[in-house]
């Protein structure tokens, strides 16, 4: 059986396709690497086909309805809110009409494919009191967001409608090796540029629910083999809340540094103040998160120390 990752060129696309790869299983990549690496891929095995093609070419329904994949791992799309801010048209393209190209090409040449969609924990909008729920209501507060809510509704309506079987996981606050943005990755460039120092946005209150890539593979893997596919969408986090200021310190003893913490009291737009899942349904299906956010952090840092090499 064929296996298709979109977007394994990237962060954590490349990461599944490694998974998969270790299983033996046979997969094809399409990317348009605008973002991602081809060297993410090194390590992909040669079971693994690389497609450089952009979702919103029609040449990927041609090839989707000659390979007709079981599953479709579909992380291709753009993960920063900041470039939505910045360009919210142009995010637009990247994560929704590049998904309704993907669902639109499965309707008409593959609908037997599962589709496993990456979706975020930014659609939830501002923090609640408690971790969020999937019945919770959804009010999201930047256009990265807005996108992916409406990607994961057009998933579920492709459910509804044409039976395809579709499910999206909501991700929230990723970190790993190979993730070159966000929050850790930003913090430990600075520590290792400028050690006796470290400035951040906000009051260092704010809370997130971090997950070490390998964390979101599992999900990935869990996901296929058990979710229903009816369109339901799952939460998927470390179960471990932090506050940016601990997170901070936890890299500042991890890097072995003395670093003075300076937060400008300034949150960048559309970030909110506290995102914390409630995991309970995708953990009925078996999941626990493997990767400690310790653990996580010091592999993080050792691969950021090999690339600087
Ligand atoms: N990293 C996170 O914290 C996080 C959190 C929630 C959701 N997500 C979602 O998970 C997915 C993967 O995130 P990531 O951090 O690995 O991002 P990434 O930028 O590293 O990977 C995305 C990949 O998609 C490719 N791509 C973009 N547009 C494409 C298109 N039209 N056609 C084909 N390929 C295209 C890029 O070249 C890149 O390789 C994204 O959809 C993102 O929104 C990520």
């Amino acid at each position: 059986m064929k296996t298709w990752v979109t977007g394994g060129g990237g962060f954590l696309g490349s990461h599944i396709v490694e998974a998969l790869a270790a299983l033996g299983r046979s997969v094809t990549v399409i990317d348009d690497f605008s973002t991602g690496r081809e060297a993410n891929l090194a390590a992909a095995g040669e079971r693994t086909k690389i497609c450089r093609q952009s979702l919103l070419d029609p040449e990927v329904e041609r090839l989707l309805g000659v390979e007709r994949p079981g599953v479709i791992f579909h992380l291709a799309g753009d993960a920063l809110v900041s470039r939505s801010v910045a360009d919210p048209r142009g995010d637009c393209d990247r994560n929704l009409l590049a998904t309704l190209a993907l669902l639109e090409a499965v309707r008409r040449v593959s609908p037997e494919s599962k589709v496993l969609f990456a979706s975020t924990g930014a659609v939830y909008g501002e923090h609640a009191e408690r971790p969020f729920q999937e019945t919770d209501g959804v009010c999201p507060i930047s256009p990265y967001a807005v996108a992916k809510l409406a990607a994961e509704r057009y998933c579920y309506a492709y459910a509804h409608t044409y039976g395809l079987r579709t499910c999206s996981l909501r991700l929230f606050s990723v970190y790993g090796p190979r993730q070159e943005k966000q929050v850790v990755y930003d913090l430990i460039r600075k520590l290792w540029a400028r050690p006796e120092e470290l400035s951040l946005f906000g009051d260092g209150t704010e809370e997130r629910d971090f997950s070490h890539a390998l964390n979101i593979v599992d999900a990935f893997l869990l996901a296929e083999e058990k979710a229903g596919f009816g369109g339901e969408v799952f939460n998927v986090a470390g179960d471990e809340t932090v506050s940016i200021r601990t997170l901070a310190e936890m890299l500042r003893d991890a890097m072995g540094t003395q670093s003075r913490l300076m937060f400008s009291g300034q949150r960048r737009p559309g970030d909110s103040r506290r995102w914390v899942a409630d995991t309970t349904r995708l953990r009925a299906l078996g999941y626990r998160p493997r990767v400690k956010l310790r653990d996580g952090l010091r592999d993080t840092i050792e691969w950021y120390l090999r690339s600087q090499e």
